[in-house]
């Protein structure tokens, strides 16, 4: 499976961004995270072209959870995306990147107390409130500090996302946010309300990720309207801003067919225009957040083979060398990836193998796999790692984070460099009474 953008050149390679992938492992080394540019743009725009004129006022926030680096940063914020960070180093990496603080919003089920107080600090657009706790504590640092913080509340909608379990979100058995049963987020609502140092903008969701059917948003933005028509009722407080999370699902696999995001917008939108007339509400401003569906299809995972190893009457395991510490989530929750050999990406795939990580570990990448006759030294190209990949990726077994290299219109660049081994034990201290 080729991925838009993607091409093979006469002499039967894989080329990405206008780059021979082949070229770029043997110029970058392997395993390589490769990142194509102009997709990156295209899904920004895609994005922005498909809510303008749809609903009177949007922002899309690239969710930087997916992958976080400082020339995303650089890349978001020229094709004007908002950022949404979820710890300490995601809001460092992008006031390190430069990137304007008023449209960063903050998220997480548990910010200590430095986070809100350097989220205050740097002047940034949102913190996104997940528990009663937080909102006092916020509401008092806020006040220390002399500041007022802008923040929006998160709803759990008590919808169900149609995906794996472990990226479900929405359902009211949830770590985020508040829920609307037994009438918690309308507490948490009064308390923005009356607090000092808190000017609540408005309520956010996000139901889960790699969703591939609509239903899920179309619910969820119909359950958090009438939330807001019943708050306005309660209280008079009319939300200006509705935040709808991320969660559009992307390509993996030939099975995977996810919805458009102008299909997205068309189902959002209208459900929210319906509930807006029902509830004889005015329509927030919209905000999303999609991260999977900006870089996933726009990553490529570049592998040396190692080993080719047959079981008569069993397999074949086609060992590379990564895995595990470059890409989790085959092992977290059986994400299913596909691949072709770089080198000879003209030759039919009759192998069926099973591509295995390096790993102390049955760190399987792909169980079942049809390559074209792997060999030792072969490129393994695995398509659509652009999102929680390097954002998971883990030193296990002590390996070096690979480099990522972003590609457009043929050139390639370095955007994180090859992990040294001596940064390996950069950090590890051995005591006197050890020496
Ligand atoms: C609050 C929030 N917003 C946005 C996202 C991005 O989701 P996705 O990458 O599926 O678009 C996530 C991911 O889990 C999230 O937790």
């Amino acid at each position: 499976m080729l991925l838009p953008n993607q091409s093979v050149s006469p002499g039967g390679r894989l080329v990405v961004g206008g780059c021979d992938t082949v070229e770029l492992a043997t110029r970058f080394g392997t395993p390589l995270y490769v990142l194509d540019e102009e997709m990156i743009r295209a899904s920004c725009r895609s994005y922005r072209q498909a809510f303008e004129g749809k609903v009177p006022s949007y922002e899309i926030a690239y969710a930087s959870k997916a992958l976080m680096i400082k020339a995303l940063c650089k890349v978001m914020e020229q094709e004007q995306m908002a950022l949404d960070v979820a710890s300490e180093g995601e809001l460092f990496t992008a006031l390190e990147a430069g990137f304007p603080p008023e449209r960063i919003k903050l998220h997480g089920n548990f910010k200590k107390a430095a986070l809100l107080r350097m989220a205050l600090d740097n002047g940034i657009g949102r913190v996104v409130v997940d528990s009663l706790p937080e909102l006092d504590l916020l509401s008092s640092i806020a006040t220390d500090m002399g500041k007022t913080a802008d923040i929006l509340i998160r709803i759990t909608p008590g919808v169900k996302a149609d995906t794996h379990e472990r990226i479900r979100t929405g359902q009211e058995d949830s770590k985020f946010g508040l829920g609307l049963i037994g009438g918690i987020a309308l507490t948490a609502t009064r308390k923005a309300l009356e607090l000092p140092s808190i000017d609540l903008h408005g309520f956010h969701c996000h139901i889960g990720s790699q969703m591939l059917h609509t239903d899920g948003f179309r619910r969820a933005a119909s359950v958090v309207m009438e939330f807001i028509a019943h708050v306005a009722a309660e209280t008079g407080y009319v939300a200006e801003q509705f935040d709808i999370g991320g969660g559009l699902g992307i390509r993996y696999t030939h099975d995977d067919v996810p919805p458009t995001v102008d299909k997205l917008a068309d189902e959002i939108c209208t459900a929210l225009g319906a509930a807006a007339e029902e509830h004889n509400i005015p329509l927030p401003e919209l905000i999303l957040e999609p991260g999977r569906s900006i870089v996933g299809e726009a990553g490529v995972t570049l592998y040396t083979i190692g080993v080719v190893k047959e079981i008569p009457g069993i397999r074949t395991y086609v060992s590379v060398d990564g895995g595990l510490s470059d890409n989790p989530r085959p092992c977290l929750y059986d994400a299913e990836y596909e691949a072709l050999i770089a080198n000879r990406a003209d030759q039919r795939p009759d192998t069926v193998v099973r591509v295995a990580g390096a790993h102390c570990e049955t760190d399987t990448l792909i169980p079942e796999l049809a390559l074209a006759a792997p060999r030792p030294g072969d490129i393994l190209a695995v398509q659509a790692t652009g999102a929680y990949n390097y954002a998971m990726a883990s030193n296990y077994n002590r390996f070096p984070r690979p480099a990522v290299v972003l590609v457009n219109d043929g050139r390639a660049d370095i955007v994180v460099e090859r992990e040294p081994l001596a940064d390996l034990v950069r950090l590890d201290v051995v005591p006197q009474r050890l020496q």
